[in-house]
């Protein structure tokens, strides 16, 4: 049941996972939304779950590499005028020791997260509401030091550092940024079945309620962002309590 006036948000990263769970929310909340990602059969993929889920839902996608500059130029001219930005994009993998870290993995990583998110709302800004919103996704490593997140922690430090700066460079509109936790999403496919399972299985003991996160739970305190009106500089942790660091 629609509960909003048709504000449109786009969401890049809204084909899969986090995105895609908030998609869906916004969709139920009366929002027009516009999804985006790389890879055009998951785009496909993507809208068509979305459309099932209603008749005539107000959801449109086009494929952009938030990465490129170019791209995201015409992407955002191609969309129009909108009032809310979520960008969900990452870069799979990135744990290591720092003995094992090369050079071209940190490149790799400051591009596909860091860059990535700033791109997008540099690219953005042309056509987003002037008192808009943008939502940018950290992750609880920037709060741990556990073996191996040196690079992901010091990305997602990074990323919600930078959203707490421009809450104040870009008011009126809202900047805040979502902290999430360990979530069972398609992010986790580039590990290992059996190391998957582990890490979704730690979270049980890692956490206060004692069990990995749903992208639904984050995409719900990504809706909290998107509607509140007076909520900015924030980075609002969706973790379970893991940055608490409580070992059962
Ligand atoms: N899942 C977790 O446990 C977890 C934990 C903490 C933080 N996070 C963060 O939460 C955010 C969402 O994660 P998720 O779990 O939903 O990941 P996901 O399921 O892998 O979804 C990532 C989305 O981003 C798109 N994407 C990636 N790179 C892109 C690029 N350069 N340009 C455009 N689209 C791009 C992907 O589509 P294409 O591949 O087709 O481009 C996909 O739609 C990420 O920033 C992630 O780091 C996730």
């Amino acid at each position: 049941m629609a509960q909003h006036t048709s504000e449109r948000v786009v969401i890049l990263g809204g084909t899969s996972g986090i995105g895609l769970a908030t998609a869906d929310l916004l969709l139920d909340r009366g929002f027009e939304v516009v999804v985006a990602g790389r890879d055009g059969e998951r785009l496909a993929q993507a809208l068509k779950t979305l459309a099932a889920k209603g008749e005539d839902r107000p959801v449109t996608g086009a494929t952009v590499d938030a990465t490129d500059r170019a791209q995201l130029g015409a992407f955002f001219a191609q969309v129009g005028a909108f009032d809310h930005l979520v960008v969900t994009v990452t870069r799979n993998g990135g744990v290591t020791s720092l003995a094992d870290l090369e050079g071209d993995l940190v490149r790799e990583h400051s591009e596909g997260k860091l860059l990535a998110q700033l791109l997008a709302v540099q690219a953005a800004l042309g056509t987003l509401r002037a008192d808009g919103s943008v939502t940018l996704l950290g992750a609880v490593s920037s709060q741990l030091s556990g073996p191996g997140l040196v690079l992901l922690g010091a990305m997602n430090s990074a990323v919600e550092t930078a959203s707490r700066i421009l809450a104040a460079e870009l008011a009126p509109r809202r900047v805040n940024a979502i902290s999430p936790g360990v979530i069972e999403t398609p992010w986790w496919d580039w590990v290992p079945q059996e190391v998957r399972a582990e890490t979704l299985a730690g979270a049980t003991s890692t956490t206060a309620v004692g069990r990995p996160g749903r992208a639904e739970e984050v995409a719900h305190a990504i809706a909290f962002l998107v509607e509140n009106g007076y909520t900015t500089g924030v980075v609002l942790p969706v973790d379970g309590g893991a940055r608490l660091n409580i070992q059962r």
